[in-house]
């Protein structure tokens, strides 16, 4: 039962490939049989959420009556924006407590672990703004990223021997990752440097440094231009290769119809449809859900046309802040009162 994660060193990233595929397919065709029915059991969960309750004054940002997340494969979480992802995200990695609910990894509760005890159970997130420390080098980013999911890593300091044993295998680790990443060329720029999608892929390469098991992405791909788009996609998938279980945020139904093995869709706090992705654009509550709130959602021609006249309106205000007849569209300007 792999409970703890791996040694740190250069090869364990090696061997972490190949083995974990096969079966790894075999839940993912396990996964296509399942009815589509919230809450549903999974065969074989990582991840396993029961009556978990967030709530910020009056508002229930999550309640999430029970959740199974299949180990191995990739499973997507989707909902409009407010519903609760990133809150859920914050919960299940020990970045925020709830009001009430247990979850567990391996069965081992995670309830009332700190962000890093929790990474050394094998379970890691990125966050949706990213997190890459400006002023420090990629390769720093990446070590302190090493260090953070170690709560030792002081005491580790206080002996030499130990820590440069320690940071050398974490420098070879991260160069690893970062040529896997195609920034090894970058590794000594500032990380503020780095375009916004180079900074989405060091934060995920900084989440592998810890040997996850379980990687919890929130938007890896808001906000990357389309060329690395692909390059990010493409490392989600190898993830799922190397036998990770990986749970994503994602906006982008093409993206998450082309990577996902199943979708959770969450809707002001719950989870309202569960299924494979073929099976969520028929689901009447998810396209209720989405109705008017997907802030990726085109605009309709008298929307459009609304928003034009509103932006007009307020130019037009701007350049006559005296001219109190103005009401109404710059073109009405000849009816006005
Ligand atoms: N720290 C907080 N204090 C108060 N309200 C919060 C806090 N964090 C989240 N919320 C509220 O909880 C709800 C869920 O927010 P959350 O960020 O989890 O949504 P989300 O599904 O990730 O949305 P998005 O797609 O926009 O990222 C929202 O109404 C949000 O305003
Ligand atoms: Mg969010």
């Amino acid at each position: 039962m792999p409970a703890e994660p791996t040694p740190t060193g250069a090869h364990a990233l090696s061997t972490t490939g190949g083995a974990g595929a096969a079966p790894q397919r075999l839940a993912q065709a396990a996964l296509r049989d399942l009815p589509w029915e919230v809450g549903i059991a999974k065969p074989d969960p990582a991840i396993v959420v029961d009556g978990v309750v967030r709530t910020f004054g009056g508002l229930t940002a999550v309640s999430v009556d029970h959740l199974e997340i299949q180990r191995g494969g990739i499973t997507g979480l989707i909902g409009p924006n407010g519903a609760g992802k990133t809150t859920l995200f914050n919960l299940l990695t020990g970045f925020d407590q709830p009001d009430g609910g247990t979850w567990s990894f391996d069965g081992r509760p995670l309830g009332k672990l700190a962000p890093h005890q929790v990474a050394r159970l094998g379970v890691v997130r990125t966050f949706q703004l990213t997190k890459a420390l400006s002023r420090l080098t990629v390769l720093q980013n990446m070590l302190l990223g090493a260090q953070g999911q170690k709560g030792e890593s002081f005491l580790r300091a206080l002996v030499p021997g130990t820590w440069r044993a320690q940071e050398k295998a974490n420098t070879e680790k991260a160069m690893e990752l970062l040529r896997r990443f195609k920034l090894d060329a970058k590794k000594d720029d500032f990380a503020g440097t780095l375009s916004g999608g180079q900074r989405k892929l060091l934060e995920m390469a900084r989440a592998l440094m810890s040997d996850p098991q379980v990687v919890m992405l929130d938007e890896p791909m808001a906000g990357v231009n389309p060329a690395l788009t692909q390059s990010l996609l493409g490392h989600v998938k190898d993830l799922r290769e190397q036998g990770m279980t990986v749970v994503f945020v994602e906006h982008d139904m093409d993206v998450v119809r082309d990577i996902s093995d199943w979708v959770v869709v969450m809707a002001a706090g719950k989870v309202i449809a569960e299924g494979p992705p073929e099976s969520i654009s028929q689901n009447q509550a998810v396209v209720d859900a989405y109705l008017g709130a997907h802030h990726d959602a085109a605009l309709t021609i008298e929307e459009e046309d609304r928003v034009l006249a509103e932006a007009e309106e307020s130019i037009s205000r701007e350049e006559h802040p005296d001219d109190l007849r103005r009401p109404g569209r710059p073109d009405e300007k000849g009816t006005d009162r």
